[in-house]
């Protein structure tokens, strides 16, 4: 009997062939993208101590408090897959002191991240980011650039509909004023709040101006303004920030319920949202976090940074109907005698070397299975190597567009191949 089929973790995705190429050509994107503004990538492991995120996250968070996929080794050690990218990154520029090459350290990366939430279109178990932290200026032009690299690589990679939700969340200062305010006008309405914001009440109020319930959001439409309570500095700060987009003509709304929910951010944030996408609707979310480098060990460092989510930029792209062309390849190696297979494989390898994409056949088929695979994978060309063809020393190249077919001389082969106009990649 057979064996029963393991199954993948519900929530995680495999990406086939047929769909790969379009995570390449994201992932490409990005990197020429980042290159252009100075940005050099950094990875991390996919794993760290739990007390990283406990402590740079925020254990008040749900990211921290309910979805983190956490285990013992068995050293004893407690360890997280991580749920996000911004405290790896900032516990990497603290361990290797990247901060004294430069004052201003321009970051990037294409990760994987994990957080145990219930599964739906555009959630996900595991999901892949890429992001950009820069870390070393508390001054606005970095906010504006952080936040026009966001707009400018989500434009290259063909989202259209995106609407850029910006709010500061102040200083711990601005925060402490309006956390009273905040509270005080709650505090009539707390036996309507559900269970979960009645804990925030006490524990992280801001937080409850999150919530998707919708009656609280009801409660919440007359409730004090976040921006209405920034210290002098951090509404001068925020001015500034919306001053710059301005001027880069990066269009945007204001949203003073835009909390997020990771506790180290400070003053800015702002998410992309795609009007492509049904409920998890943010492609990109980011802030500032003035303290996180101190929170981690560093001396004070100012920086701001922002991760999207590849899965939901897939998703909002194929809303829009922005498909690509299929994958093609040059030639595909006919090989009926079994006496030609060394001369066809040192052959096909020349041909890569010249940068031609070769397949060649694996399984010992028929000429006409051969054919028909070339057709399948779209091959330019054919080359076809029977035992007379062997013998005479040529090749039958079968142009497989006009199905024209000529007998070559291994001799001048390469050249004769060299000298057709190829298209593809
Ligand atoms: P985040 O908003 O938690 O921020 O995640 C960034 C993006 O990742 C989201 O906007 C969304 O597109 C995608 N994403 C998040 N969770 C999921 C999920 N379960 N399934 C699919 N996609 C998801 C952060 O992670 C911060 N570290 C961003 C940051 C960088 N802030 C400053 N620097």
């Amino acid at each position: 009997m057979a064996k029963p089929l393991i199954r993948s973790i519900k929530g995680t995705h495999d990406i086939l062939p047929d769909q790969s190429w379009r995570w390449q050509r994201i992932e490409n994107t990005v990197r020429a993208f980042m290159k252009r503004f100075g940005y050099r990538e950094i990875r991390t492991p996919v794993f760290e101590r739990t007390e990283l995120f406990a402590r740079g996250v925020g254990q008040e968070t749900d990211i921290v408090s309910k979805e983190m996929y956490s285990f013992v080794d068995k050293s004893g050690n407690n360890l997280t897959l991580k749920p996000e990218v911004t405290a790896s990154v900032i516990r990497a520029y603290l361990q290797h002191n990247l901060g004294r090459q430069s004052p201003m350290t321009k970051l990037y990366y294409l990760d994987r991240a994990f957080r145990q939430e219930r599964p739906q279109a555009g959630r996900y178990r595991q999901h892949h980011q890429f992001g950009v932290e820069a870390i070393g200026s508390p001054h606005p032009e970095t906010d504006a650039e952080v936040i026009s690299i966001a707009h400018g690589v989500l434009k290259e990679l063909g989202l259209s509909d995106l609407e850029l939700r910006l709010n500061s969340i102040g200083s711990q200062t601005s925060r402490t004023n309006y956390r009273q305010a905040l509270k005080a006008f709650l505090k009539p309405h707390l036996s309507e709040l559900s269970e979960t914001s009645r804990r925030r009440f006490d524990t992280n109020p801001l937080r409850i101006l999150d919530t998707k319930v919708p009656h609280e959001i009801e409660i919440l439409k007359d409730a004090p303004v976040l921006t209405d309570y920034l210290t002098p500095e951090d509404a001068e700060h925020f001015d500034a920030v919306k001053t710059l987009l301005r001027a880069l003509g990066i269009p945007f709304v204001l949203d003073s319920r835009l909390v997020r929910g990771l506790d180290y951010y400070t003053r800015t944030t702002f998410e992309f949202t795609s009007s492509a996408l049904g409920a998890q609707n943010a492609l990109c979310g980011g802030g500032r976090y003035d303290h996180l480098v101190e929170t981690l060990g560093g001396k004070p460092t100012p920086a701001i940074g922002f991760a999207a989510g590849i899965e939901r930029i897939l998703l909002a792209l194929e809303t829009n109907n922005n498909e690509a062309q299929p994958e093609t390849i040059d030639i595909y190696f006919v090989c009926l005698d079994e006496n030609a297979r060394p001369f066809v494989l040192q052959l096909a390898n020349k041909l890569r070397g010249l940068g031609f994409t070769v397949e060649t056949d694996l399984l010992r088929r028929s000429l006409k299975a051969q054919l028909r695979e070339a057709n399948r994978l779209h091959a330019r060309l054919a080359l076809i190597i029977g035992e007379t063809e062997f013998q005479n020393q040529t090749v039958q190249v079968k142009d497989l567009t006009t199905t024209e077919q000529k007998s070559v001389n291994w001799d001048s082969l390469v050249d004769y191949i060299s000298r057709l106009n190829f298209n593809s990649e």
